[in-house]
């Protein structure tokens, strides 16, 4: 994406409080990687990868206690980005290979737009279903 500019927008906004908030972090967290700072991109992606953990964690918890149909499908896609945050790092500190530092800050807000748009929009609807909202802790 050569978009430096992206960051948070309504336009990510999927009317479920808890889950934007956490968003909002995300897109935070995943617009300073593309900050042309080589001595700082670990640290920056470590941040990423420390709230990927819980944010992701947090929405396998919602899926698996609630029996949301497709959790498998979902948890598989936050697995996989999971994993590549963690090798395009081994591949920085292991190899060198600092190219991918841009990369990986181009294609992940493509990633995450994608991810929004379907696996965690149906979420955020069955979230705020009357059945699983009533279900809710106050
Ligand atoms: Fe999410
Ligand atoms: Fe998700």
């Amino acid at each position: 994406m050569s978009d430096t500019n992206w960051g948070w927008s309504d336009r990510l906004k999927l009317q479920y409080e808890p889950m934007d908030e956490t968003h909002q972090e995300f897109v935070m967290l995943c617009a300073a990687l593309s900050e042309d700072n080589p001595d700082t991109f670990i640290a920056r992606l470590d941040a990423l990868i420390a709230h990927s953990v819980e944010h992701f964690e947090q929405e396998d918890q919602w899926m698996t206690s609630n029996a949301f149909p497709p959790a498998g499908c979902h948890m598989t896609e936050h697995d996989a980005v999971l994993q590549v945050m963690r090798e395009v790092r081994r591949r920085i500190v292991d190899a060198g290979e600092m190219d991918l530092a841009a990369r990986l800050a181009e294609e992940l807000p493509l990633w995450f737009e994608h991810h929004v748009d379907t696996m965690d929009n149906m979420l955020a609807r069955f979230m705020t279903s009357d059945a699983i909202a009533a279900a809710q802790p106050a």
